[in-house]
């Protein structure tokens, strides 16, 4: 963590939320007795930093060593990704730019910025890139540079996967069917029924069973977000559809994830031409979709499944009762009642609960920490 880094979070809530040592000071007898920073920047394969501040991205471009970043940056021949933010007019300032080019010239992987809303009020270039999105870089490049075992990556930085299965052998060469999103289900050619799942916990899913060794297939609904690399995507729009996809890609599968926000209702009929508004109330009649999950599960011979359960109330009653209907090995329950985890949102907290009355909390984290969390589970659930 560098100065400004510390400004905004401690070295101690870093540490206990990534569970991973927190090195942030150049002169600290205590860590150089531990890992020092010569050692530190041999040790490493790939450095990161996100988000990297104008300052810091500057002390880079220059070759200035005056705190514990820039000195192993400089003292590494790892490759370095940097994930700018900063505010729109401090990003188009042309010392920026020219210090961006030097770095590029470098062979430095600059990741963004994206535009949109910043936290000044400003609107412009300048916020950092989703982080799911630099796990994909880092994860690409891991994959290029052929570092041995991704999952040995992953097991050092996700705390989920330590000590447990998933760095081993446990999800290594099974196969995974994953289904992430919404489904959309058509009312006419212009209008449709659907819900606010942005698809960002199935394809963390993905992304983590991916680095674990596992041959993934993921059916998805519409978003906008891209297939993580050595993922198979098939892409959807109604849970018709879905259901399909799923038929035929569940043989021989060894684990199913129901993690779509599937609709469960659709219209009887969809219009083929645009309804007119012509009345000042409407009616449309909604048919029971197919459960995916349940269909899954009832199969003769079916793989380990594991459903979600999205509850605004009761969650883990309402969530073991679905484990129990739907005849579920595991159910991975959210309470989408807080607007800033679950739906849409980069974070997510889960209570997992299994087939013998155990349960697991997974405190609120990033999806991707989430994700192997939950795959080291089913990895010892398996
Ligand atoms: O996509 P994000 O924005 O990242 O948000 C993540 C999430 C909140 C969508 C995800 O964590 C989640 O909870 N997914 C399940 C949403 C849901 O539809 O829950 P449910 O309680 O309505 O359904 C229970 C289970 O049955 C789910 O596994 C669902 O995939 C499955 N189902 C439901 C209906 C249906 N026709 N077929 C199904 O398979």
């Amino acid at each position: 963590m560098s100065e400004a880094a510390k400004n905004f979070i401690t070295p101690m809530t870093m540490q206990a939320v990534s569970g991973n040592p927190v090195h942030h000071q150049l002169f600290d007898c205590q860590a150089e007795a531990a890992m020092g920073h010569i050692e530190l920047a041999k040790w490493a394969d790939i450095i990161l930093i996100a988000p990297a501040t104008a300052n810091s991205l500057s002390k880079i471009a220059l070759g200035l060593a005056d705190d514990l970043l820039s000195t192993l940056i400089l003292a590494s021949t790892a490759k370095l990704l940097i994930a700018p933010a900063m505010n729109q007019q401090m990003w188009a300032n042309s010392a920026i730019m020219n210090n961006v080019e030097q770095l590029k010239k470098r062979n430095i992987t600059i990741i963004g910025p994206e535009q949109g809303e910043q936290a000044c009020g400003d609107i412009g270039f300048g916020r950092m890139s989703e982080p799911l999105q630099i796990v994909e870089q880092v994860l690409s490049l891991v994959n290029e540079l052929g570092v041995s075992s991704i999952a040995e990556r992953l097991k050092q930085t996700a705390p989920g996967l330590s000590g447990t299965g998933l760095s081993g052998t446990g999800l290594a060469g099974k196969s995974i069917l994953i289904t992430a999103g919404p489904t959309l289900e058509a009312i006419d050619p212009v209008r449709f029924i659907s819900n606010h799942s942005s698809g960002k916990m199935g394809y963390a899913l993905a992304q983590v069973a991916v680095a674990a060794g596992a041959r993934v297939t993921l059916v998805s609904g519409p978003v906008s977000l891209k297939a993580p690399q050595g993922v198979s995507l098939t892409s959807v729009m109604s849970a018709k559809d879905m259901l399909d996809a799923v038929k035929q890609h569940v043989d021989n599968c060894d684990v199913f994830i129901g993690c779509a926000a599937v609709a469960d209702y659709a219209p009887c009929e969809v219009a083929k031409q645009k309804i007119k508004k012509n009345d000042e109330e409407m009616q449309i009649s909604l048919k029971r979709n197919t459960d995916i999950l349940a269909w899954v599960a009832a199969q003769a011979s079916r793989p380990f499944v594991v459903g979600f359960a999205a509850e605004s109330q009761n969650v883990k009653e309402f969530a073991r009762k679905k484990l129990i209907n739907k005849k579920l090995d595991l159910i991975c329950a959210n309470d989408i009642s807080q607007s800033s985890l679950g739906f849409n949102s980069e974070y997510n907290e889960i209570l997992i609960l299994n087939k013998n009355n155990q349960e697991t909390k997974l405190p609120v984290a990033s999806k991707i920490n989430i994700a192997a969390s939950i795959l080291t589970e089913i990895s010892l659930n398996l």
